[in-house]
């Protein structure tokens, strides 16, 4: 039954936005929410000096606990994922994986039951290649054995990584037959790819096949923990939005890498950036940071209700940035109920806070909001703004490196409007510099 009425969402969708077909696997209809150990605790495997932080059972199941004690699973964080270097260096006698033995004396079966039993998923982590990217045994040649490996164990969710491929052909196919073996087993797991990543040094990916095979899919680069890193990644998608944008939607998202909100190298007002430019992007929220000692404001802006709601927006699509002004970048996401996220981000790093005038003409999507539409701003406040006519302002402040965030909502009386009268000569948009952008935005979206 559910698999039916999954199908049929999957025709109507395909019927009105899905530009493709998509992994029919059911999982991910919204970006999955999670933590994810890599970028915070890597592949440190010294449990013998640095027991509480190395990748060991212990570790996960402590993540485990704290999701569930500390409002994370109630906020939609549901994954605990283990990356890479949670293996032994040989499989075992009948060729199977197996956890490292002096790290996971349980095993991964035993692990998955404690995380099942608070409410949670458990991800793992492997590799279309000979070797992981740390060097642990890959996938290469046991794709089978190995997705029913993870079936048995009962895990919810796979991350494949590409280090170590053959050539590119055998890396495709190698995804391709993973995402076959992973069907095959009928377990259910969200399959959470490195393809496209691997494939962008030497062509572009065929993000059609991609979507078809996964679930999410890493384009850029490994997050780091610093501004440059996010901007770094910000900057790529920002790039290449019109090849990837399309793709994203219910089942199958891009993905541009970790949240490292919590850690040491975003100031507040970076990650407060990366949290509302993730959401714009609905991108996967997956926390890489120390959940046992995070800082209250970071655990808040992680668990912001209204920045989640836009991030997990039922209707699917991918947001982008329609205009860099002024070092102002400025993003829009349509959402469910003739709605619309907006974001901007002061991207000076000179000097203190910049007022940016938000003059509801001069608003990207302003044809939509004649004569008026509602304005709510999300962050840093919810303040609901009432009903704005098409010439009033607003002005934010915005610090450096720092986001704000409102919904603008088309009431129904100027969809009706809208649909009656196409104010097609009002061309307002010309105070926007980069005019090219939003023309692109306008074709591609
Ligand atoms: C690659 C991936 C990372 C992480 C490491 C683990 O670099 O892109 O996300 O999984 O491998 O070795």
């Amino acid at each position: 039954m559910a698999r039916k009425a999954f199908t049929f969402l999957i025709l109507i969708c395909c019927a009105t936005v899905c530009p493709v077909y998509l992994l029919e696997n059911g999982m991910a209809l919204t970006p999955i929410m999670g933590w994810l150990h890599w970028e915070r605790f890597t592949c440190n495997i010294d449990c013998y000096n640095d027991p509480d932080n190395c990748v060991s059972e212990k570790l996960f199941m402590q993540i485990a606990d704290i999701m569930v004690t500390d409002g994370w699973k109630d906020a939609g964080y549901e994954y605990v994922c283990i990356d890479d270097c949670w293996l032994a260096f040989t499989r075992d006698k009948e060729g199977r994986l197996q956890a490292d033995p002096d790290r996971f004396p349980g095993g991964i079966k035993k692990l998955a039951d404690y995380v099942h039993s608070k409410g949670l998923k458990l991800g793992i982590y492997q590799d279309v290649g000979n070797r992981t990217c740390a060097g642990y045994p890959g996938s290469y040649g046991h794709y089978d054995i190995d997705a029913q490996t993870f079936a048995e164990w009962e895990v919810d969710l796979l991350k494949f990584d590409g280090c170590n491929f053959i050539n590119l052909d055998i890396l495709v196919e190698g995804y391709k037959n993973m995402s076959k073996a992973l069907i095959k087993t009928g377990r259910n797991i969200t399959f959470s790819c490195e393809w496209p990543l691997y494939l962008w040094p030497f062509h572009t990916p065929n993000y059609t096949d991609i979507r078809e095979h996964c679930n999410q899919w890493r384009n850029s680069g490994d997050v780091f923990d610093s501004w440059q890193s996010v901007t770094g990644i910000i900057d790529w998608t920002v790039n290449h939005q019109h090849v990837i944008v399309p793709f994203a939607g219910p089942g199958a998202w891009n993905d541009p890498d970790m949240l490292v909100i919590g850690n040491f190298g975003l100031s507040p007002d970076q990650q407060v950036s990366q949290m509302i430019i993730w959401a714009m992007m609905a991108a996967p929220l997956l926390m890489s940071n120390d959940l046992r000692y995070i800082d209250p404001k970071a655990k808040a802006l992680l668990q912001n209700k209204n920045i989640i709601a836009i991030n997990q927006d039922p209707l699917g699509k991918q947001g982008y940035r329609i205009a860099s002004v002024n070092n102002f970048d400025v993003w829009e996401r349509p959402l469910s109920g003739d709605r619309y996220a907006f974001a901007v981000t002061n991207r000076y790093d000179l000097g203190g806070p910049r007022h940016f005038p938000l003059f509801m003409a001069t608003i990207p999507g302003w044809r939509r909001c004649f004569p008026t539409c509602l304005i709510v701003t999300i962050f840093p406040n919810f303040v609901e703004l009432g009903e704005h006519s098409f010439l009033s302002q607003y002005k934010f402040t915005i610090n450096p490196t720092g986001t704000v965030l409102f919904i603008v909502s088309i009431p129904p009386k100027t969809k009706l409007l809208n649909n009656l009268n196409k104010p097609a000569g009002l061309k307002l948009n010309r105070t926007w510099k980069n005019l090219n952008t939003i023309q692109r935005k306008e074709n591609y979206f």
